[in-house]
């Protein structure tokens, strides 16, 4: 949520801050803006709107300068505007501030300053910083730095360009990351790795209240009672295959078709075929610790608590343990003591939602034992957590989480296992080793039916509405396709256990509204089939997503994407795929921005 960059070196400022923006516009694209220092005089560009649109017009000859900082902007405090777009400065223009997170004390702060006289422009909170900054000022970034964290609560990482600081960026890391790289003549701050690559060969991370000094010749640490931190820099590496689009036209439709790869690496990687068992080495919980719980609860956001969904489904289906998901913004609330029976599981791509840590958080000040099932290592859920379990889907840069929900629905079935293993189903791994073994090529399959599912796009692209339906491990699959659609077309989806469906949508139901049917396998795929013929009693559009050895769906449906047969707990991480594709069709037909749907962030770090 956000995007930091700053840049301090031989070269020019700007374009290095453009690129950064550019590089970082997938966590946040309201607004952009840039400072840039030179001979003491700080110039600020900035405006609501997405960097390849506002950048061409600012003048580079303005802008000239070999410091600076820039920001792309997800709003929290105050609308998408030129005043509230970052980077934000004090009254005299002394200081300028790029920042992400929220800073949790704005009002009384704001309050204090006003009455010391201050004037405010903006709705931000990040102005704070920039007014608090300026008033501590005496000629020292760290003392300044000190001063402002002694005011400040909540979680935010901060980069400040003092004009009496030349050549000089501060930056101030509070629960938002904050990374420093190393290059050769030039040094770089960003809030992301991304932004850093081909730049940086070196890379320091801040931790909890640390403060940077960074200078073309290289960056101090500074803990937060000013001490000086000795750090070693590490290698930066990145994935340079990452950084491209590698001919697809949006990530989002790259992140699909990378699923195979990333599906076939994840069981490589997580089944140990000399021993047949599931391997999770960093779980941090032994056999006799899996042994004794008595419950497990699922926490996530968005399409990770649709993960969690299902994993809690496999969970207690394969380790017969009780198991629920329940939604991060609410864990916290609930009136439990828990205790170290109790086993909470955050599921989360970045590792950085708000929500979803504060359950951890929750969690672990109840006595509960705490695991995370991630994509981001270095992130402040993986270091609240005491096991971890990585899904190596690589990074996501499409807003809209496609690779990543089938990796967390492998990882989270493998969970499973590993669980009931734990608790004495030996076999448990057993009747899941050929689905298993097959899930890559069947997923491939399923993206390769990409043209049956342009036909159903043509047919439903003009719908206002949509239902899903799906029912066991399929339901989380219903409400994640639904959750699609809604994301990056804008339709207005709604996602069901299919036999709810009769107990009140079912008045939603005509050809104007068409349902997507997901057929699933064994009890459910009977009861579906009654569902979907009670859609077609009442002149519904059906879409049935059905196994290729399914000789009923293809009779009782308008249209039809066949997808390869697997086992049941398997065969939704397949379900899914002609979902995304349906989702992606849908959005190009009606011309929307894919990559970046309208008011969403890739990562939100504010409850
Ligand atoms: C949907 C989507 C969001 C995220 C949610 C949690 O496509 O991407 O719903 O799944 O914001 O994010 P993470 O997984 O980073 O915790």
């Amino acid at each position: 949520m956000c995007g930091i960059i700053g840049y301090t070196g031989e070269g020019e400022a700007l374009p290095v801050l453009v690129e950064g923006i550019r590089l970082l516009s997938y966590r946040g694209y309201d607004s952009a803006g840039v400072a840039v220092e030179r001979d003491g005089a700080l110039v600020v560009e900035k405006d609501k709107g997405r960097i390849e649109d506002l950048a061409p017009s600012w003048d580079r000859t303005r802008l000239a300068g070999r410091t600076g900082i820039g920001h792309t902007r997800w709003a929290t405090h105050g609308r998408p505007s030129r005043v509230n777009a970052h980077p934000q400065s004090d009254a005299a223009g002394d200081v300028v501030v790029v920042h992400n997170g929220v800073l949790d004390n704005d009002i009384a702060l704001r309050e204090e300053l006003a009455a010391a006289g201050v004037g405010f422009v903006s709705e931000t909170d990040t102005e704070v910083f920039a007014h608090l900054f300026a008033r501590t000022f005496r000629g020292d970034p760290v003392a300044t730095a000190r001063g402002v964290l002694a005011r400040c609560h909540g979680r935010f990482a901060l980069l400040f360009l003092h004009r009496r600081l030349p050549g000089t960026l501060v930056a101030v890391r509070r629960g938002s990351p904050l990374l420093v790289g190393l290059g050769r003549g030039e040094c770089l701050v960003a809030s992301d790795v991304r932004a850093l690559a081909g730049r940086a060969d070196r890379v320091l991370e801040l931790e909890e209240d640390e403060i940077a000094v960074v200078t073309p010749a290289g960056a101090t640490v500074h803990a937060a009672d000013g001490r000086r931190v000795t750090r070693e820099p590490k290698a930066l590496r990145y994935d340079e295959a990452s950084l491209g689009r590698g001919g697809f036209p949006h990530w989002t439709l790259k992140e699909i078709h990378e699923q195979p790869e990333r599906l076939a690496d994840l069981v490589a990687a997580r089944i140990d075929p000399v021993h047949g068992r599931v391997r999770l080495d960093e779980l941090a919980l032994s056999d006799a610790d899996l042994a004794s719980l008595d419950r497990v609860d699922l926490v996530g956001s968005g399409t990770a608590s649709y993960a969690a969904m299902f994993g809690a489904r496999a969970i207690e289906a394969l380790a017969g343990l009780p198991a629920r998901m329940v939604p991060g913004s609410e864990y916290d609330a609930l009136p439990e003591t828990l205790g170290p029976r109790r086993l909470v599981v955050a599921v989360s791509q970045s590792g950085e939602t708000a929500d979803t840590h504060a359950a951890v958080e929750a969690a672990k000040a109840a006595g509960a034992r705490t695991v995370g099932v991630l994509n981001a290592r270095a992130s402040r859920i993986a270091r609240s957590v005491e096991g971890f379990v990585d899904i190596h889907a690589g990074p996501e840069i499409g807003v809209a989480s496609t690779k990543v929900y089938t990796s967390m629905l492998l990882s989270l079935l493998l969970l499973a296992v590993r669980i009931a293993e734990a608790r004495g189903r030996r076999g448990a791994l057993m009747p899941l080793r050929p689905g298993l073994d097959a899930l890559p090529d069947a997923v491939r399959r399923a993206v390769a039916g990409a043209p049956a599912v342009k036909d159903v796009a043509r047919e439903v692209h003009r719908a206002q509405n949509m239902l899903y339906l799906g029912r066991g491990p399929d339901h989380a699959t219903a409400v994640e396709g639904a959750l699609k659609m809604k994301e990056i077309s804008y339709i207005h989806a709604e996602g069901y256990a299919a036999g709810e469906m009769k107990h009140g949508p079912i008045a939603l139901v005509s050809w104007d509204v068409p349902t997507v049917a997901v057929m699933g396998h064994g009890e459910h795929r009977t009861r579906m089939l009654s569902n979907v013929r009670e859609v077609k009693a009442r002149d519904g559009l059906v879409i049935a997503v059905a196994a290729e050895d399914d000789a009923d769906s293809p009779k009782v449906s308008d249209l039809l994407v066949q997808v390869p047969t697997l086992h049941p707990w398997i065969a939704p991480i397949v379900h899914v795929v002609p979902l995304q594709l349906l989702a992606y069709e849908v959005a190009k037909r009606r011309g929307c921005d894919i990559d970046q749907p309208r008011n969403l962030a890739k990562s939100v770090t504010v409850q």
